[in-house]
């Protein structure tokens, strides 16, 4: 935005605990693309409020989260982690975008019809606009690239059809992102019924590893894994369950998945999870040291909130400033 690097933007919701589907599908992409871009990555506590959420505890949450990204080995003296609430111009654009989207496009998100399914008593209007809130956060940083799970690519789409229309009516406002989906672990399934993706919110826990999750709980977890009756680790369609745990072992250890079938050719289920337990173990506890040690800083964590939040906002405000003026808002007078 400032330099001669490309921008790239992300957020997490400070909702519920983190799962291993939320480090492989984005978090460690975050920080292999770290270099090669101006990174913005949002502690994304305004969405969070769509679904009910405790004061005490979304705000803890958020700290959590913003400290595991430092934790994950992302340098906030090179990429900018905020909290999305300290920079007004989130819901500023949000509301000057909200004109520009449609109602019919914002019926048709799916991920709307499954959390306003969930919580059938609060289906609010910022759940209904939340996509809007999403395009504002990602096109306020005029962000080139958005590295996300899967299950984002809808909201990613409608994020570039708002900003070809805003562009097509004022000029070229905005930059047109575009989405980059890891090659591995884009979609981690949860571990009791592998059609359907590994979820924070998931009821029942056994589905979903936690990054915070102790090394008995991942090879319990892991263990329990549903699979089927094939006896045969392959990597197919047909056997979802394995699929998944082959997915996670990859992501996990970075071999491709014909590696991982020949090397486990002839080997047994049970043997086999526990070596993807294993893996995820390896993976899960320097990050786990890293955010025990990094908690106990508060002077430090306090440093990056102040500091990267006052670049977000300045940067959040070139881009305002261009939007309010081209949509024809009085100039401020100072
Ligand atoms: P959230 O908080 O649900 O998830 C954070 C990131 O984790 C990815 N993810 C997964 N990837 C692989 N397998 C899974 N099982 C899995 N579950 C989650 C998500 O795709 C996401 O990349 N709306 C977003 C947050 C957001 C955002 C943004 C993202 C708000 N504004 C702007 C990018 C750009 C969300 O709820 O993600």
């Amino acid at each position: 935005m400032s330099g001669d690097k490309k921008v790239l933007f992300s957020g997490m919701q400070a909702t519920g605990s983190l799962t291993l589907g939320n480090y492989l599908g984005a978090l460690k992409n975050w920080v292999t693309l770290s270099d090669e871009y101006e990174c913005f990555y949002s502690v994304v506590d305004m969405h969070s409020i769509t679904v009910r959420q405790d004061p005490a505890e979304l705000r803890k949450r958020a700290r959590n989260l913003l400290t595991l990204y430092i934790a994950a080995g992302l340098d906030p003296e090179k990429n900018c982690i905020y909290y999305q609430s300290h920079v007004s111009g989130h819901a500023e654009l949000a509301w000057i975008l909200n004109c520009f989207t449609y109602m019919g496009e914002l019926n048709r998100m799916t991920q709307f019809k499954d959390k306003a399914a969930k919580h059938a008593d609060n289906i609010n209007a910022g759940l209904y606009t939340y996509p809007v809130l999403m395009a504002a956060d990602i096109l306020l940083y005029q962000a080139d690239v958005v590295p996300v799970g899967k299950d984002q690519l809808q909201h990613l789409e409608i994020t570039r059809d708002i900003a070809q229309r805003f562009n097509g009516i004022y000029g070229d406002v905005f930059t047109i992102p575009e989405p980059y989906i890891g090659k591995v672990g884009a979609k981690i399934m949860s571990l009791q019924n592998p059609e359907k993706k590994m979820s924070k919110s998931d009821e029942n826990p056994n589905g979903s590893i936690y990054l915070m999750d102790d090394p008995d709980t991942v090879i319990r977890k892991c263990k329990r894994a549903v699979t089927d009756s094939e006896a045969n680790i392959a990597y197919r369609d047909e056997q979802p369950g394995i699929r998944n745990l082959i997915d996670i072992y990859c992501a996990c250890t970075g071999k491709t998945s014909d590696e991982t079938v020949r090397e486990f050719e002839g080997r047994g289920y049970g043997e086999f999870k526990m070596a993807v337990g294993e893996a995820v173990v390896s993976v899960l506890k320097p990050l786990q040291a890293r955010f025990e040690e990094l908690s106990k800083d508060k002077g430090y964590i306090d440093s990056v909130i102040r500091a990267n939040g006052e670049k977000a906002g300045y940067c959040a405000m070139k881009t305002l400033r261009k939007v309010h003026k081209k949509i024809g808002f009085p100039e401020r007078i100072r």
